[in-house]
């Protein structure tokens, strides 16, 4: 709870396993970097417990809870070359001060020789070997935030926590460094709470995910669950890519009514009980198929649909295609050797068996 009654962090309940790679996804606001600054104690929580193994951490002071921190505007020390930014941390933990130094030579020597060990491992990991005698303004963003990761692995805590480590990185090496973080959680296995805003991030790296909205958790799960079995409707809209489609419907006889079309309730799903209810269809663009093409869902009368195409985004291995049926817009992930064109009235198929719906009022999932 911030001043100003801001409660940016609501309730949340969540439990970490041990080595494992959570990631936390939410739109802009939603209370990630919050919750990760509570973790790592540079924020109190007004209420509740924390826990790290048995322990609860909740009056344990930042330093001493062996978590490494990569921010999300991360701050390298500007009058330190890459190599002491790195070290630095270490060299603080390990090594006495000086006079200590003096009195203990070979003790000295000898954390410092397994500090620059450790220091060159780390920047080869990264690929930043070559960069280790510059200074941050003489480094690209890419660059930088390798440096900033590697001051936080180069430590080997208990518990990483990366707000939003790869924002400032180019497409390219975000891909990159994105399996570059996946193969180094698999070599390390340190315990690792990630945090942003990008759903295909949360989906490539996470082995699980939490999805938070407004400082609430709204479904914890793997990414397939949280993928195929959204908890409701805003998880739906927010994980996958072009977002799932609504559609306002009623349930009728079995049947899902939306006006310009009509589809059949998988047999046994609750929502084919709900007679007369106001609900949201949901269908992921790529559960619409183009029904003129060699699909893996066999195109029938019940599984067909009339829509209109309004625009086509071609993407190269596929088309996105603005469809519209009576009122309703919608989008689909069409295969590329489509022979779709615009303007035309054409058949689409969707496979029922990856229908979702949510109750129109409490927008939960119904199955
Ligand atoms: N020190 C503060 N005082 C008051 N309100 C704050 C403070 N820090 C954050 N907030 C508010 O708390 C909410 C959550 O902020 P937070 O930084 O955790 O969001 P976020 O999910 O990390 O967003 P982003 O993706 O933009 O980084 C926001 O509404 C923010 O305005
Ligand atoms: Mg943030």
């Amino acid at each position: 709870m911030f001043a100003g009654d801001v409660r940016a962090v609501d309730n949340l309940d969540l439990q970490i396993n041990d080595k494992e790679f959570m990631v936390l996804v939410g739109p802009s606001g939603c209370g990630k970097t919050t919750a990760l600054r509570m973790i790592a104690g540079l924020e109190e929580a007004t209420d509740g417990d924390m826990l790290i193994g048995d322990t609860r951490v909740n009056d344990v002071p930042p330093k001493d809870r062996d978590i490494a921190m990569v921010f999300q505007n991360y701050a390298l020390y500007p009058h330190m070359t890459v190599y002491d930014n790195i070290a630095f941390g270490l060299r603080l933990r390990e090594l006495g001060g000086f006079f200590w130094q003096i009195s203990h030579p070979a003790e000295a020597k000898k954390i410092k020789t397994s500090i620059d060990e450790r220091t060159r491992a780390t920047a080869k990991m990264l690929d930043i070997e070559h960069l280790l005698h510059r200074r941050p303004k003489e480094l690209s963003g890419g660059q930088r935030q390798r440096v900033a990761l590697g001051r936080a692995i180069v430590r080997q805590p208990k518990v990483f926590l990366m707000d939003e480590p790869l924002s400032n990185l180019d497409a390219k090496l975000r891909i990159q460094t994105r399996a570059e973080l996946i193969r180094l959680h698999r070599d390390l296995g340190i315990t690792t709470i990630y945090v942003t805003h990008d759903q295909v991030e949360a989906m490539t790296m996470g082995q699980r995910i939490a999805v938070m909205k407004d400082g609430v958790l709204q479904q914890c799960d793997t990414p397939e669950k949280v993928y195929n079995q959204p908890a409701n409707k805003f998880v739906a809209g927010f994980i996958g890519a072009p977002p799932m489609n609504f559609i306002p419907a009623k349930v009728s006889g079995g049947k899902v009514e939306a006006g310009a079309f009509t589809l059949p309730i998988p047999s046994g799903h609750p929502a084919a009980a709900l007679e007369g209810k106001s609900l949201f269809l949901g269908i992921r663009p790529e559960d619409i198929y183009d029904a003129a093409m060699n699909n893996p869902i066999p195109t029938t009368d019940e599984n067909t649909i009339k829509a209109k195409v309004d625009v086509l985004e071609p993407l190269g291995h596929q088309y996105i295609a603005y469809l519209k049926a009576g009122d309703h817009a919608f989008l689909a992930s069409i295969d590329a050797g489509s022979k779709l064109k615009i303007d035309d009235e054409s058949n689409f198929t969707i496979n029922l068996d990856q229908l979702h719906f949510f109750d129109a009022e409490t927008e939960q999932a119904i199955r």
